[in-house]
């Protein structure tokens, strides 16, 4: 058989690019679960040394692993393949769901969320990485100082099927239009974090045939639309 150099060159490009996708992540959660660890080692000596101090101490370290189960399930997203488990799923039920596990972040500054979803809306998804999703999402809201933010949902029908739009709108610092388009690139980040909160969205929502779109106005606030099908 005849050897094909443009297909190998193309195969090598490919597992390359792949290669520095797989680094920039492990880079990441290394950097994220070091930083939620290294400090838990620490209280555990300040314990023994100020003991009036133990309950607050116990409190941020027992955050600080609930942080950390959540960046393992967000690091097994990227092991996931097309073949996903999907059920039907309450989307107000996933929402809600979202917002307590970000109880420790909203407990620190007065957030009001309006939930505007329709209890009816049934979606067939993942109902776990569905709610990564919105953790992530939201978890970005809170930390560009928003106030408010407002989670609502739409049922479109389009020429070709029927689809659910999710609008999540916050009225924290916003984006510059020039970095609009960085937000998506893996390590990305204007927060000194690791930068792949929407990495980890946007594989979720390729994995269940959706689209996401952002638009912002700096010290206005940030809309997101994320649209998934419903079958
Ligand atoms: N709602 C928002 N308001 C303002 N800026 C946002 C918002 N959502 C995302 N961004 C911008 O997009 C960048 C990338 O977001 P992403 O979630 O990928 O990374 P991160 O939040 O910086 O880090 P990580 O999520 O890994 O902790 C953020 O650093 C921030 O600049
Ligand atoms: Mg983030």
């Amino acid at each position: 058989m005849k050897k094909d150099p443009m297909n190998n060159s193309r195969i090598k490009k490919k597992l390359h690019s792949d290669y520095e996708f797989l680094e920039g992540i492990s880079r990441g959660l290394s950097h994220d679960v070091l930083s939620l660890i290294t400090p838990i080692d620490t209280y555990f000596s300040y314990i023994k040394n100020y003991p009036d101090k133990a309950k607050e101490l116990e409190e941020i370290s027992a955050n600080n692993i609930k942080l950390l189960s959540q960046i393992i399930s967000d690091a097994r997203i990227f092991t996931i393949s097309n073949k996903l488990i999907k059920s039907p799923s309450h989307l107000k039920d996933i929402a809600d769901y979202a917002i307590r596990s970000l109880a420790s972040l909203t407990t620190k500054r007065k957030i009001k969320f309006k939930m505007e979803v329709d209890s009816e809306i049934t979606l067939l998804v993942n109902f776990i990485l569905i709610q990564r999703l919105l953790t992530n999402v939201l978890k970005n809201c809170i930390e560009s100082n928003a106030t408010e933010i407002i989670i609502c949902s739409e049922i479109i029908f389009t020429k070709k099927n029927k689809v659910c739009n999710i609008k999540i709108i916050d009225n924290g610092d916003g984006i510059e239009k020039s970095n609009l388009s960085k937000i998506f690139q893996q390590g990305y980040s204007t927060k000194k974090s690791s930068g792949l909160g929407f990495t980890i969205v946007k594989k979720i929502i390729d994995l269940h045939n959706g689209t996401i779109d952002v638009s912002s106005k700096v010290k206005e606030g940030t809309k997101i639309i994320i649209s998934l099908p419903i079958n």
